[in-house]
Order: C-alpha cells, then sequence, then structure tokens
C-alpha cells in the first residue's frame, strides 16, 4: 500500500466504434490496474451509489441493477471486488483470482479473468449526439464484462425522458469528475492508500462449514482483540471462504492467510501474534504450515 500514487498517468488511448444503428461509441481508456479501478469502484459504490447503475450489454442482452439503498458490503477477496446489495450482488476481477487457499486457479484462466482493459464511453447517436455515459470493462479475453451507467442528462425521475433541449447537463457532473481524475490524471485520486486493500478479519458464517455455527464468539472475540490493539482492521463476516472443514474458519486479508478451528481465545491470538507481532500461529494455518513449505 505504501508504493499507491494517487495520479493516474493517462493511457491517451481513445477509440471511436461504429454501431449498428449509425451511431458510435467513444471509448478513453484509463489503466485497468488495481489501485486505479479499486478506489474508483469503492468511491462509486460506496459514496455515489445513488448515481450510477450496473449493467451488462452484449447483442441481444441488456442488465440495468439500481441502488435502492447503500451496498452492504464492498470487499475485496481473492482478487474480486464484491458488492453485496439488498436483492442482488456482484463479482467483478481486478486483480489476479488465485483460487483460494490452494491457488488452484491456472495461471491462464487468472489472466482471462481478471479486468484487463478499463474505459469510460460516451454512446453517440447518428446525428453525433451524445446520448448515454458509462464505464465498461473487458476481461483478459478482450470480452465485455459488465459495465457501469453514469447519470444521464436526458432523463428524468423513473428513467423517463426529459423533453427535447431540456437537459439536465449538471448531470454530467459525475462523468466529467471521473474522466479528469482517471482517463486525463489532472486530479488526484480521492485517496491516500487503496481503500480495497484495507485489510480485514472474516469468519465464515455458513452453515455449510460445520462446526462453524460457532461463528458468533469467535467474531466478537476478534472485534474486541482488534479494538483493544488499536488496529485499523474491520472484522466481518462472510460466506464461503474456500475452506469449508474445520472451522470456524478465518481469513486475514492483510497477508491472505486463512485459519481453522479458531476459538475464542485463539482468535485472540491471531490478533495479538499475527496481527500485531506479525507472528502466524503454525497449528491453525490453513493449508496446514508443513504443506506451504
Ligand atoms: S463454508 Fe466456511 S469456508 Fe466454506
Amino acid at each position: 500500500m505504501s508504493d499507491f500514487n494517487c495520479w493516474v498517468t493517462p493511457l491517451n488511448r481513445r477509440e471511436i466504434e461504429p454501431t449498428y444503428q449509425g451511431g458510435t461509441i467513444e471509448y478513453e481508456d484509463f489503466p485497468s490496474a488495481i489501485d486505479i479501478t479499486g478506489p474508483m469502484l469503492y468511491a462509486l459504490f460506496q459514496d455515489r451509489w445513488q448515481e450510477v447503475q450496473l449493467g451488462h450489454v452484449v447483442e441481444g442482452s441488456v442488465l440495468e441493477l439500481e441502488f435502492t439503498e447503500p451496498p452492504k458490503l464492498c470487499i475485496l477477496y481473492d482478487g474480486y471486488l464484491t458488492v453485496v446489495t439488498q436483492g442482488w450482488h456482484m463479482h467483478l476481477c481486478l486483480e489476479e483470482h488465485l483460487g483460494g487457499p490452494h491457488c488452484k486457479t491456472p495461471p491462464e484462466l487468472r489472466q482471462q479473468r481478471l479486468v484487463s482493459r478499463a474505459a469510460l464511453y460516451r454512446r453517440f447517436n447518428a446525428d453525433g449526439q451524445a446520448k448515454s455515459w458509462g464505464i465498461q470493462f473487458w476481461n483478459g479475453a478482450g470480452e465485455r464484462m459488465m459495465n457501469l451507467f453514469l447519470p444521464n442528462p436526458f432523463l428524468g425521475e423513473d428513467e423517463d425522458l426529459l423533453p427535447e433541449g431540456k437537459p439536465k447537463l449538471e448531470k454530467l457532473g459525475l462523468y466529467e469528475e471521473l474522466r479528469s481524475i482517471y482517463v486525463l490524471g489532472e486530479r488526484p485520486i480521492p485517496f491516500e492508500a487503496n481503500p480495497l486493500k484495507r485489510p480485514y478479519l472474516s469468519v465464515c458464517r455458513s452453515s455449510r462449514c460445520n462446526p462453524s455455527r460457532k461463528w458468533q464468539p469467535v467474531f466478537e472475540a476478534l472485534k474486541t482483540a482488534v479494538e483493544k490493539a488499536g488496529l485499523d482492521v474491520t472484522v466481518m463476516t462472510s460466506g464461503c471462504l474456500e475452506v469449508c472443514q474445520l472451522g470456524p474458519v478465518v481469513f486475514y486479508s492483510g497477508d491472505r492467510t486463512w485459519y481453522t478451528r479458531v476459538k475464542p481465545e485463539v482468535a485472540k491470538r491471531i490478533v495479538d501474534e499475527h496481527l500485531v507481532n506479525g507472528k502466524k500461529l503454525d497449528e491453525h494455518l490453513y493449508p496446514a504450515a508443513i504443506d506451504r513449505a
């Protein structure tokens, strides 16, 4: 995290793609590294969620999802950004997905899944008028991944078209702001470190993780120990952490460590010995320390 640079080096890459309807799509690329996409997406989902919609647009299929309240979760786990809302969730591979504690994902698949190109776009009609604005992602195979729809000055409440000649141009503020920061590098990224790299501890609360139904006391013990140690580490619960045995299972994102058979007293040791003093608890590591050597 220490080498985080809040200034984007512009790619200066602009592409115009013709559309079937006689219009065009203009793409302006920005770097797809996680220290760029991470802060951008975190800020959009955490702070500007009312202004964006999540989508997927390919020939023959359009999906548009809107936020009706702030996301319940916005974290990075094993390369995937996960955003959870009341009614739906999404995953987007922003960093190599290694494949859980055993790093099972083959190298070529890691590259294929990864966001490898990112661009702000504007769609123009056949008369050359910009009609929609957004962010598009592509994976390592060059396939279109999800996109984000940015505020559209031609749309009013409930996505109704506004009368001709009455666009609310101030709605382009978010597009202009993102372009200035991430495409042109004129303004700094508004974070001092990548917010998706902020370390967290997570306890699996899935019933599949027998006997991790005992996650609650572990969660409480982790929270208490983190508070007592004064650490800037979030403590949360999650679904499957890809161990699925020997629960309760705890994951520390700071250095990608899984622990099994975690009782409250072990939880306290994880914080005191590992997070504070840098010494992992070998007897609870997963895979076992001997298998990692
Ligand atoms: S269900 Fe708990 S780690 Fe998979």
